[in-house]
């Protein structure tokens, strides 16, 4: 069992030993890879993992009695119950696998909605990822249901004023994102979990920026269901989670319909498989989820206290460091922040700036981060971002920053 696995101390130097992409050049300059926020790189051990699958074990799961068939399944299975473990879920059929975040909260979006009538209000924030709004216009859409939106401030914290006074007894479900990945603000969630549950309402966080920052418990945090990527948590791309408590799940349609997620076909009727297979039709990425399962297990291992104080020690620094050129400003300054530091430079298009940053070996990301709510609020057309993983070092930040330091006198 993982919490039995006793924690390796924090050494940044030989974590980076586990990362083979860390070793890599581009442009003839070593990479200092700064767009974690995007998607993270991939422990050796997962990457092993994967192959492992492919070349010795692959074989399709939950369908055959042969040997490879059941070796595939109780590895994909085995890889539930350790993602299980690692949020504290109460069972594994609370744990769905998913194509990543986006794919978690349309399901939910869909299969919940069904369950809301004309009339009943969605509450998101404006601080959200693309991924946790459109659904919900949608379904809102879709559902003749309100969407409201709880507004931010000048730091980009939520105003959890205007959310209390947007909570009524219509209110069926509140959909925020526990780490903002635009902002970096780490939101109050737990307070607006209990002040949604008190009108009734369940509650989503989209997790996908937070699992990889800081330890996540489903039933310390109480949330109805909880969405985040395999591939920002160091695991592939493809495969997601979505966590639901088992009751609310139960009652929810299924998303999609297909094989694996049936109990019994007939021409006039159909009736579904238990949890979680409802929610997982047709052949899932199998490899994805052994894949995630390792990565998981080895996050699991590493001190996640040493890593978040590593991180916020990145964070400031950056900041402290980018403050010292004129023109600067950070966008994103709430109380609580972490592991993202966006920028704007007056008179310097985020996009030239980036771009200059690449040819010196420095990736981040430019633009609207898919949050273009967030930046008609700032009245900016993007931002640069500089997104952290435990794996990034305080050297790499000194090249960030004399690279910065270089790329704008070359445009000013
Ligand atoms: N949502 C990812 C990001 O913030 C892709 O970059």
């Amino acid at each position: 069992m993982i919490e039995d696995q006793k924690q390796m101390p924090f050494d940044v130097n030989k974590i980076r030993d586990d990362f083979p992409l860390l070793k890599r050049s581009v442009y003839g300059k070593d990479l200092i890879y700064l767009d974690n926020g995007a998607t993270s790189q991939k422990p050796q051990v997962v990457i092993d993992a994967i192959n492992e699958y492919y070349s010795e074990n692959n074989s399709n799961i939950h369908r055959g009695v042969h040997y490879l068939s059941q070796l595939a399944t109780t590895q994909y299975e085995d890889a539930r119950k350790i993602i299980q473990t690692y949020i504290n879920a109460s069972l594994p059929e609370e744990v769905l696998f998913t194509k990543g975040t986006s794919d978690s909260i349309n399901l939910v979006a869909f299969s919940f909605g069904e369950t809301l009538s004309k009339g009943d209000e969605v509450i998101i924030s404006a601080m959200e990822h693309h991924s946790n709004i459109v659904p919900w216009q949608m379904m809102c859409e879709r559902k003749e249901c309100t969407l409201r939106v709880v507004p931010i401030d000048e730091n980009g914290d939520l105003i959890l004023e205007e959310f209390e006074k947007l909570l009524n007894n219509r209110t069926k479900l509140v959909a925020v994102s526990h780490i903002s990945n635009s902002l970096g603000t780490i939101n109050p969630v737990k307070t607006i979990i209990d002040k949604a549950h008190a009108v009734g309402a369940k509650v989503l966080i989209d997790g996908a920026q937070s699992i990889q920052h800081m330890k996540v418990d489903m039933l310390e945090l109480d949330c109805d269901f909880y969405a985040f990527s395999g591939h920002k948590v160091f695991g592939p791309t493809g495969v997601g989670i979505l966590y639901g408590k088992k009751d609310i799940l139960d009652n929810m349609p299924p998303y999609q319909g297909g094989g694996d997620m049936i109990a019994k076909v007939t021409f006039e009727k159909t009736t579904y498989n238990e949890l979680p297979h409802k929610f997982e039709a047709g052949t899932p990425n199998i490899s994805g989820g052994i894949g995630l399962g390792a990565a998981i297990k080895y996050f699991s291992e590493l001190d996640i206290e040493a890593i978040h104080s590593h991180e916020q020690e990145l964070a400031g620094y950056t900041e402290s460091k980018l403050m010292e050129f004129p023109g600067m400003k950070i966008i994103g300054t709430a109380k609580e922040k972490t592991s993202v530091v966006s920028f704007v430079v007056d008179g310097i298009h985020p996009f030239d700036l980036g771009t200059l940053l690449d040819k010196q070996g420095i990736a981040v990301r430019t633009g609207h981060h898919c949050t273009q709510p967030i930046m008609d609020f700032f009245e900016i057309p993007g931002t640069i971002r500089a997104s952290f993983a435990f794996y990034n070092t305080m050297e790499e930040i000194d090249i960030f920053i004399a690279a910065v330091e270089r790329s704008l006198n070359m445009l000013r």
